[in-house]
Parts: C-alpha cells; structure tokens; sequence
C-alpha cells in the first residue's frame, strides 16, 4: 500500500485518527486526512460535555459530521467515550449515587442508540483504572456508584447498539505492570460472566520507547477472547524505531485489529511540544511515517 490506510487494509487491519470538527476547514488537514487513514476517532465530539451539555439535551451535531464523512469515504468510526471520569458536563459533575446511575446510563443509551449502526467500537468506558502499584479502580464519581458500574454501562451500550464491539480504554497499560493486570482481571471475569466486552484499546501515549512486553501484553488479552486495538498512538520526538515497533507488535497479534494515531499533524497534537505525530504542521510525511508505511508493507 501507499498510504497508512490502504497498507493497514491489506494485512486486515484499519489505521486510523483522531480528528476535530474545527479542524475540517483547514485544505491541509483535510488532504493527509483524507489520503491517509481509513478510521476516524472524534478527540472531543462524542464525550459527555458535548453530547449531553445540559441533562437529557443532546447535541450530535459535531459527532454527526464525523461520522457523515467517515461513510462517505468508506472510513470506519471509533466512538470516544461514552462514559469518563473527565469531560464530564458540569451538571453530572455535581450528581452522586443513584441519580448519577440513572443520569450515566441514560447518556450510555441515548448516545449509542443515536449512533446506532454507524461504530465499528465504543469506548464505553474510558480510564477507569488507577495509576500506581495498586491495580485497582480509580476513585471517581462513577465508580463512587458502586462499583458495578463498567458491567453495567457495558450491558446498557449492548442493549443500545447490538452491531458495535465494545471497548476498555486506558492509558500507562502499555506494558505487562499492576494497572494492566488490574484490567486483565476484569477483562477475564466479564468474560467469565458474560458481560459483553469486545475489545480492550491501549491508548498508547508514549515516551521515546516502547515497553518491552508490549507484543507480549497485547497477546495475553487477545488469549482471554477479546480484540485489541492501539487507540490514541503519539510517541514522543516522534521516534521512528518506537513507531516501527508498535506496528510490529500490531501485526504480530491476529486479534490487533486496528491502529490511530492520536492527531494528524503535530500542531493538531493535545502534546504538540513533543512533536508526537506523523506529519508535520505542513502537512509532510516525518520520518516516523516511512517507519509504519514500510512496517505495515512487510518491510
Ligand atoms: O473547545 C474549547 C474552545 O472553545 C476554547 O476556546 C478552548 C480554550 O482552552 O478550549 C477548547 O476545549 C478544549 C478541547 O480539548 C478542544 O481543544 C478543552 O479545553 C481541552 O480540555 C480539551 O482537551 C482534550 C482532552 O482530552 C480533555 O481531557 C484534548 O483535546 C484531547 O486530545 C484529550 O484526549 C484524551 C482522550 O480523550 C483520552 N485519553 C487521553 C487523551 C489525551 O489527554
């Protein structure tokens, strides 16, 4: 293949990004975007502030445009996220206990039933799991719900959108460590129990090199019955090896169905001082691109 998309799509997987509305008036962005990646990821228009900025109003508009131009180039659509400890709208940040349930659930059904059809997978949630030794959950408002809460919002998403595979997200999970593990454990009790899970997404911010056990963490989830994804791809300086070498791992695992970048160019980066992305303010390929490009073609 010649570009990230058409590549990806000839080892069976897609590659993707994140992108913003805002952005879709820039002829630059738009162009790499358009060449390049097969998958869209809304950065911001699908989370709970902007879906549901005062409870039980919704707005897709800017999730609806994504979306629209996802199909009509034959790209997929990641969904992020339906529920988050962050970005939150401020009424929900307010809510506790039962009402908060109701209120998250609600979103969980009004958003995947507004969607319905139209998502290859859901972030249902999204960093739910400290960071630390402990391996454990992160106290938020939603988890001070009880902590039956991620099955819960799994089997509401399931409900709404049948089509859709659903996702675990994180971050620092990138390596076999506690917060990974932590996460395994979850994973292989729902599947236990028949929670419905798909996928698990490692978000995959990375510094300028990739835990050795990377292949070896994707694989042990993949092994519990679920696919994997590389979700929001940045690796610091853009370092070429590091960049190679996610993809190795990617191809390396049957059930590594896809990869995104988190961001086009490094100026669209949440972490632009890094210079974290494959293209640069110009729009030109930076070397890390040939890297991935000549990965996913064998090379
Ligand atoms: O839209 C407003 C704009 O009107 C205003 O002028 C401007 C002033 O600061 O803020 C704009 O909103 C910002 C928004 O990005 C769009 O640029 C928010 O303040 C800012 O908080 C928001 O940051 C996003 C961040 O999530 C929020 O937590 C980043 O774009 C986005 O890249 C980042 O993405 C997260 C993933 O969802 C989850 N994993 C980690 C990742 C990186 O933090």
């Amino acid at each position: 293949g010649t570009t990230l998309g058409t590549a990806a799509a000839e080892k069976g997987r897609y590659f993707g990004a994140a992108v913003g509305t805002y952005k879709f008036g820039d002829s630059t962005y738009m162009t790499v975007l358009n060449r390049e990646f097969n998958s869209l990821v809304p950065e911001n228009e699908m989370k709970w502030d902007h879906t549901e900025p005062n409870q039980s109003q919704f707005n897709f508009g800017n999730g609806d445009r994504i979306v629209s131009h996802a199909r009509s180039r034959g790209m997929s659509v990641r969904g992020h996220t339906l529920l988050w400890h962050a970005q939150q709208p401020p009424w929900a940040q307010n809510m506790s206990g039962s009402a908060l349930r109701n209120a998250a659930m609600n979103h969980v059904t009004q958003v995947a039933t507004h969607f319905r059809g139209q998502i290859y997978a859901w972030d249902v949630v999204n960093e739910a799991f400290a960071d630390g030794g402990g391996g454990g959950r992160r106290d938020s408002n939603l988890q001070r719900t009880g902590n039956d809460w991620i099955e819960v919002a799994f089997r509401t998403a399931r409900a709404a959108d049948p089509l859709a595979k659903l996702c675990y997200n994180d971050y620092n999970t990138d390596g076999i460590n506690a917060k990974s593990t932590g996460i395994y454990n979850m994973v292989r009790d729902f599947k236990s129990r028949g929670v419905p899970i798909d996928c698990v997404g490692f978000q995959s911010h990375l510094g300028s090199s990739v835990p050795g056990d990377y292949q070896a963490n994707l694989q042990r989830f993949s092994d519990l019955g679920v696919d994997v994804q590389i979700t929001e791809l940045d690796i610091a300086q853009a370092n070429a090896n590091a960049y190679a070498t996610v993809t190795r791992a990617c191809l390396a695992v049957s059930r590594c169905t896809g990869i995104t970048v988190w961001g086009v160019r490094d100026c669209d980066s949440w972490r632009s001082g890094d210079n974290p992305l494959l293209f640069d303010c110009s729009g030109n390929k930076k070397a890390a691109y040939g890297a991935v490009l000549d990965t996913l073609n064998g090379g």
